[in-house]
């Protein structure tokens, strides 16, 4: 009999081929790649994917011995669960695997945004030393507002806590005594708006959280309000961001995430006062190797007919 098929359809860490064994016959495709993935997808037991490959209802009907999409990561919104269901197909995750490194992102371009490290750093190498152009703002006794305050929301206030912010978050499925074991206090999102002078945004990306913070919500933010969105593109609405951009509306953006993605020009990219990285939220070797061992493990015990714990 021949070894089941995995079907590799993004870059993911030489882990998780060791991870899975010498059980499988593995192939690869790149699964950006629609008439591709499409092709590759027909015969194969497993798939294995991170952001860029949409396993959606055309996908799922095009694959006939699919038992398995394993998603290398956390967010879900390029899989058609329900599709996948329907069909028999069991859908994993990674959900814990690359937490601390979305987390350190989030962290990091909110530091770089309040002291334009990024527009600094480009100036100096085109041989401008402008010591006042570049001048930021302190994190300390600002109010850091978080919008999910899930496992990423909760280890950015953990970490931003630590620089003397203070934090408050809009997360109508957590319980305010949870939050306040986190020194969290939990408000409305219209206040959470009106007394943030930075906001990070933690939440999946699903019909209810699609354009979130949008033309309204950011009517209500302070003026000088930072937003960092490492979490989905579309959250924050980009139009309404770039109109908030241009009209001085807002301090700055930090942006890991994009509507439609790969996102190689955008008009957000125009202000000094945006910092863009191209979705490294969850790329370190750290997360990569957590996120294809955990989807390896699961994908085995799936394919063996055993329970697959949640990770
Ligand atoms: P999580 O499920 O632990 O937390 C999400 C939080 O959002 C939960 O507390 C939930 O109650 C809250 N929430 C859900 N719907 C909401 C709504 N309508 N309004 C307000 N709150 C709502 O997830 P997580 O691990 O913290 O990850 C959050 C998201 O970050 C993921 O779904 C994924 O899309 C994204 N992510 C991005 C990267 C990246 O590379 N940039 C990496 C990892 C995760
Ligand atoms: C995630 O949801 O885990 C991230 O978007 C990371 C990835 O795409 O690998």
């Amino acid at each position: 009999m021949s070894n089941p098929v995995v079907l590799i359809a993004e870059e993911l860490s030489p882990a998780t081929v060791d991870a899975l064994g010498p059980d499988f016959e593995i192939r690869h495709c790149n699964g950006a790649d629609r008439a591709e993935l499409l092709s590759a997808i027909t015969d194969v037991d497993a798939i294995l994917i991170r952001s860029a490959t949409k396993v959606d209802a055309e996908a799922v009907a095009a694959a006939s011995k699919l038992k398995v999409v394993a998603r290398a990561g956390v967010g879900l919104d390029n899989v058609d669960v329900s599709a996948a269901t329907k069909a028999g197909v069991m859908v994993v995750n990674a959900p814990t695997s690359n937490i601390v490194t979305a987390a350190e992102l989030a962290c990091g371009l909110l530091i770089s945004v309040a002291r334009n490290i990024a527009p600094a750093n480009a100036a100096l190498k085109q041989g401008e030393w402008k010591r006042n152009k570049y001048t930021g703002v302190e994190l300390a006794e600002k109010t850091l507002g978080v919008v999910g305050l899930g496992r990423i929301g909760a280890l950015v206030a953990q970490r931003m806590s630590a620089f003397g912010m203070k934090i408050v978050a809009y997360d109508p499925y957590i319980q305010p005594a949870r939050a306040a074991q986190m020194g969290v206090k939990i408000l409305s999102l219209d206040e959470l708006l009106q007394v943030s002078d930075f906001i990070t945004v933690h939440l999946p990306k699903t019909p209810e959280t699609v354009g979130l913070i949008g033309e309204e919500a950011l009517r209500k933010v302070k003026p000088h309000v930072r937003i960092v969105n490492a979490a989905r593109g579309g959250i924050v609405d980009e139009e309404a961001l770039f109109a908030a951009l241009k009209e001085g509306r807002i301090g700055g953006a930090g942006l890991d995430v994009y509507a439609k993605e790969p996102c190689t020009d955008s008009p957000l990219f125009q202000f000094d006062n945006v910092v863009a990285t191209p979705h490294l939220g969850a790329s370190t070797d750290e997360a990569q190797e957590k996120a294809g061992i955990s989807v390896a493990r699961s994908v085995r015990l799936a394919l063996a007919g055993e329970l697959v714990p949640d990770a």
